[in-house]
């Protein structure tokens, strides 16, 4: 069953469930105050440097929270209207004097979410700038903290600072102390999940966060949950069967729902106890590690925050492994969904958790599998056109082309007009040879998206298809104009040239485009630069830009093999062979190898 806020997410095509497994746990955390009058504000709208693109979760809170006021704050520029009750305001997430003016005319928010840049620096800093603004007994939420890992993000093995992972982990070893630091005293309660880091500010008002209140439990719910007790068996459980009402007790810990260790002399704490409770515990169910002295027991510096530090680390063990497959992750990373931290206790909930990373998304992954069918579903008879596109870019990337066609026919139907739906239909008629389609949904995503340089490529592109080489170079020198530094237009346009033979043109663009920032000094620029020298015969400079290809990347396939060709005209067959089989070896498949072979054996 879909949850109510993944189903809008699914409905508004937010990458929060799909690509991410966020909604069922933001479920988890803010279906409480659905029907309040709350705040909410979310860093990073979406869209990025497209004024008209994003904002999909803010329509999912919107919607989510009928009686909500929702913010949506974002570095750039977004002419997006959703209605009265949503805010768009223009600014970056860590400047102290935009926020203050956020917060004046549109707080004190009950929840803040940080799905913003994701660079390390800043979610700490928004962090330190937001947390103390957020209302009493609000929610903060970091969003993709997988960054953590992430080296273009500032992310590291070693959580080197700043580190979102490493400072949220320290706030959770101090949280409770007699920290006269608001950050951690103001912190009531922590969640960790995939990808997600959430804080509850203390209400001072209210007793504090109690463990059984948590929304971990409500799975029992009448359910007679069989609880064990470790160490003292006369804990408090008002909260928890206030909830699930009566409960039953397990002879071990395999047939358990709910293990409650409560810490003392005659029950220590033991890392290797821990893990073979919850190793024998079965899915779906709960261990309670509480103490009845916090103040010593969770000592921040001592054996139990320390390796609660390690299991809150580990939450991202699929992450850590896309960077670094070489980590070293224990066996029971995949079986902790989730750790929740309160004054007194830390609670484990064991269940799968082996959701791919989106930096190396599988669809065929059981979790992501069932997203899939979820969104299928939810889809079935949807008219809004941001969660049918999500869902068939994710079809498209991930199964096939052909899994897409009919949700592209649909949103043809619907009228769709977002440039993701012009994308798609246009590459789906290209591919199937309908050109005369493709050319009219580029050339009407050109006329609404002018200056996309995208639409000017793939148009071109239906042109080169059509042989109407002067109409596409036409329509690509104009859209280079507009956009000189679109490195598809550059790439489109040298192709033109070249088929037209205007070779000195196309490499004067292929030499610019070398060093062209972002990402200079790629080996597949200096690739295509030593094939248009070839064929301009100027052997010299054809394999200097080969040698550069080559310094940068000494086995690149395309690298070598165009070594071989330049080998092979200048007779030297021998090292054409070699070259050849040398790229044979990694890449038995590469689809420029048998003719080239045929023509050194010739
Ligand atoms: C991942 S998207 C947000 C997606 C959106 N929340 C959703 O779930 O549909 C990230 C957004 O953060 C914005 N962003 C990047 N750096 C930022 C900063 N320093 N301050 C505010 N927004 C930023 C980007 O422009 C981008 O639109």
């Amino acid at each position: 069953m879909t949850d109510p806020l993944s189903t809008l997410a699914i409905l508004h095509g937010t990458d929060k469930f799909g690509y991410h497994d966020y909604t069922p746990n933001y479920f988890k955390l803010l279906a409480h105050l659905r029907d309040k009058p709350v705040k909410i504000l979310e860093i990073g709208v979406g869209g990025y440097a497209d004024v008209d693109r994003g904002g999909q979760s803010l329509r999912m809170w919107r919607d989510f929270f009928k009686n909500g006021e929702v913010t949506g704050i974002d570095i750039q520029k977004k002419t997006l209207d959703f209605g009265p009750r949503v805010k768009i305001l223009q600014g970056s997430q860590v400047d102290p004097d935009f926020l203050h003016e956020v917060i004046a005319e549109r707080g004190p928010f009950d929840i803040i979410i940080d799905d913003g840049s994701h660079r390390n620096e800043h979610i700490v800093e928004s962090y330190h700038l937001l947390f103390p603004t957020l209302a009493p007994g609000g929610i903060y939420i970091a969003e993709d903290v997988q960054t953590s890992f992430h080296p273009r993000f500032g992310g590291s093995l070693t959580l080197d600072e700043p580190n979102s992972v490493g400072f949220f982990g320290i706030l959770m070893q101090q949280l409770n102390t007699d920290s006269d630091d608001p950050l951690i005293q103001d912190v009531a309660g922590m969640e960790r999940y995939h990808n997600i880091i959430a804080l509850h500010k203390r209400d001072t008002t209210r007793a504090d966060r109690d463990v059984f209140t948590s929304s971990l439990f409500e799975r029992f719910e009448h359910k007679l949950p069989k609880l064990i007790f470790h160490g003292r068996d006369d804990v408090d459980l008002t909260a928890l069967t206030k909830l699930t009402g009566p409960t039953a007790t397990a002879q071990n810990d395999s047939a358990a729902d709910i293990a409650i260790w409560t810490l003392s002399e005659d029950a220590p704490f033991d890392a290797d106890i821990l893990e073979a409770r919850l190793s024998d515990m079965g899915d779906n169910s709960v261990l309670v590690l509480r103490s009845d002295d916090p103040a010593h027991d969770f000592d921040p510096n001592g054996e139990v925050m320390e390796y609660a530090m390690y299991r809150f680390t580990l939450v991202d063990h699929v992450e850590i492994l896309v960077h670094y497959p070489e980590a070293t992750i224990d066996a029971l990373a995949p079986m902790v969904y989730s750790i929740e931290r309160t004054h007194d206790a830390l609670t484990f909930h064991k269940s799968p958790n082996a959701y791919p990373s989106n930096f190396a998304y599988d669809a065929k992954n059981p979790q992501a599998s069932s997203a899939l069918d979820q969104m299928e579903t939810v889809l079935a008879d949807a008219t809004d056109e941001g969660g049918l596109v999500q869902y068939a870019e994710i079809l498209i990337r991930h199964r096939s082309r052909e899994a897409a066609a009919g949700i592209l026919k649909r949103l043809e139907k619907l009228g769709a007009t977002s440039r993701e739906f012009y994308l798609m239909a246009g590459a789906l008629a290209q591919r199937e040879r309908r050109l005369d389609d493709a050319e009219r949904l580029f050339t009407t995503a050109l006329l609404k998206f002018k200056n996309d340089p995208q639409f000017s490529v793939m148009l071109a592109g239906v042109k080169i298809g059509k042989r109407q080489l002067e109409t596409a170079e036409e329509i690509l020198r104009n859209a280079h104009e507009t956009s000189p530094r679109a490195r598809a237009v550059i790439a489109q346009l040298i192709k033109v040239l070249t088929l037209r033979g205007n070779l000195p043109e196309a490499i004067d663009l292929a030499r610019k485009s070398v060093t062209m920032f972002p990402q200079p000094d790629r080996p597949g620029r200096f690739v295509l630069l030593g094939q248009l020298l070839r064929q301009e015969n100027r052997p010299d400079e054809a394999r200097n830009a080969i040698q550069k290809a080559l310094d940068l990347a000494p086995d690149n396939p395309d690298a070598l093999i165009e070594l071989a060709e330049q080998a092979l005209i200048a007779n030297d067959v021998q090292s054409a062979r070699h070259l050849v089989e040398k790229v044979q070896a990694a890449h038995p498949a590469n689809p420029s190898l048998a003719a080239l072979l045929k023509r050194i054996t010739d």
